[in-house]
């Protein structure tokens, strides 16, 4: 069977109670592996299928997972389980499992023995080979796994099921060459690769012309854009070509590192009006020696000495990090650095987390491992000079007014929209279903740790 032949190969296929076949998929860890997830929704949608939102009507169950600690595996370990009654009840449901998790080799063999109601388990490097896969689920009718130990070619023009809405996740580049050493994303993803420009601003202008107002640009580490491309490039030419797109409103980027943050990149967000001035620098600690056995390539004061440089070109810059406590060797001192960073830094908002020990990565063979109890205090007092630093941060924004792209109706209080500043600060109005995908002018009338309220001017 050819690849289109494949892909058709469901187009009227019908369920045994007369409906079409329906998929569901749930998606685990960040935005990359959301944005595999509409590539895997669009493979399903030319076979024939439909999305659903009820389980038990699924026809194809994919769990896309997230490997990155231990909490996001047990987490899908608890899926698996869950779904095991389903399989019995439904035995023709076709159960996978792919993603950053099963791209260790010890968990794929675990899950086939572990869960023999998975059908299929595949990897992070050969998404594109879905429609493959559950055909030959179907013909064979026993498990398969298939798990590439390594990244192939980029596979441009797969179809996407995207997320409706304002914004798109766009995809510049695979992997990455850090190695920072508690890390496992290097190891399941593959080194770095980088999508042709024009493929990246085609995609862009798709999107605009689709009704998508604001792009993130995704990779591990998008300051390392174009470096295996020949010629070589770099993120602030491809920013600069992504600028130029005729319709975007907005531009963001997830995620830099610190240590390659250039002058050129500042200058030119600086001077773009479609970049926001949102700088997402993951610092993880303020320790010195644990940078160093981090393996992160900068110190503290680099750290610093960069976001002095970005508050001087953009003083209204927003600036938010991730940070780790209880990496191995972390000493008390190492924790006060760490502190005294976030103070004199002072993070609109920072992801905070414990270190957890990952298999087959340098730290988890570190010497001095800290101890829970210890973990538990440091991770509280982090969280609590932090949520200080947020509240009092956004209280300086009262009365301020701000240009926000309306992005829906918030969950919790369907009475009003929400909303972000370009610094990517969340602001909560009252207004019209209309303004949804504009961007409109509010001032902030009160504030929170994590929030804004205001209203439109
Ligand atoms: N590539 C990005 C970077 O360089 O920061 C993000 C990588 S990771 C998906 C997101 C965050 O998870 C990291 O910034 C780090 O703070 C955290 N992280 C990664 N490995 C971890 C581990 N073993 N234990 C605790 N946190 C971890
Ligand atoms: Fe992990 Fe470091 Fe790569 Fe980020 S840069 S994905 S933290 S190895
Ligand atoms: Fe998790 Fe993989 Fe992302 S490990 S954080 S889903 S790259």
């Amino acid at each position: 069977m050819n690849e289109q032949e494949l892909k058709n190969s469901n187009r009227e296929s019908i369920n045994p109670d007369g409906k079409r076949l329906r998929y569901q998929i749930q998606t685990f860890g960040c935005q990359m592996n959301e944005r595999d997830s509409e590539t895997l929704a669009g493979m399903l949608r030319e076979m024939g299928y439909e999305p659903t939102g009820v389980l038990e009507e699924a026809d194809v169950i994919l769990l896309n997972t997230c490997c990155v600690r231990e909490t996001a595996e047990n987490k899908v370990w608890g899926r698996i389980g869950e779904l095991k009654a389903l399989k019995s009840r439904k035995p023709e449901l076709i159960l996978g499992v792919c993603g950053c998790m099963t791209q260790q080799s010890d968990v794929a063999e675990k899950i086939r023995r572990r869960a023999p109601h998975v059908d299929i388990i595949f990897g992070t490097h050969n998404t594109h080979r879905l429609p493959e896969l559950i055909h030959r689920v179907k013909e064979e009718r026993k498990t398969i796994v298939d798990v590439w130990e390594t990244e192939g070619d980029i596979v441009e023009n797969l179809p996407s099921k995207r997320v409706e809405g304002v914004k798109a996740y766009v995809t510049i580049m695979y992997g990455c060459n850090n190695f920072c050493t508690y890390c496992i994303v290097p190891y399941v993803r593959g080194k770095e690769r980088s999508r042709l420009a024009a493929d990246i601003v085609r995609e862009v202008q798709e999107l605009t012309a689709q009704g998508y107002k604001e792009v993130m640009l995704l990779g591990q580490n998008v300051n390392s854009y174009g470096k295996d491309l020949d010629p070589k490039t770099d993120f602030a030419d491809l920013l600069a070509k992504v600028d130029r797109v005729d319709g975007l409103t907005r531009i963001r980027y997830m995620t830099s590192h610190p240590r390659d943050f250039s002058d050129k990149l500042i200058d030119m967000i600086a001077s773009s009006e479609k970049i926001c001035e949102h700088f997402h620098l993951p610092v993880q600690s303020g320790g010195n020696d644990v940078l160093k056995k981090m393996n992160r390539g900068y110190t503290k004061e680099d750290y610093l000495t960069l976001v002095g440089k970005i508050r001087a070109k953009i003083p209204r810059a927003g600036i938010t990090t991730d940070l780790i406590i209880g990496f191995p060797g972390e000493t008390d001192e190492d924790f006060a650095e760490t502190l005294d960073l976030i103070e004199k830094v002072k993070f609109d908002a920072a992801f905070t987390f414990v270190y957890n020990k990952r298999s087959g990565t340098p730290a988890a063979e570190m010497p001095d491992q800290v101890p829970d109890e210890v973990k538990k205090y440091r991770i509280q007092k982090l969280i609590a000079v932090q949520n200080t630093i947020s509240r009092e941060k956004n209280l300086l924004e009262l009365g301020q007014i701000y240009e926000v792209l309306t992005e829906g109706v918030n969950k919790a209080d369907p009475n009003r929209l929400e909303a972000r500043t370009r610094t990517n600060k969340l602001v909560l109005f009252e207004g019209e279903k209309s303004l949804i995908g504009q961007t409109v002018q509010v001032r902030v009338t009160d504030t929170g740790t994590w929030h804004l309220d205001g209203e439109l001017v």
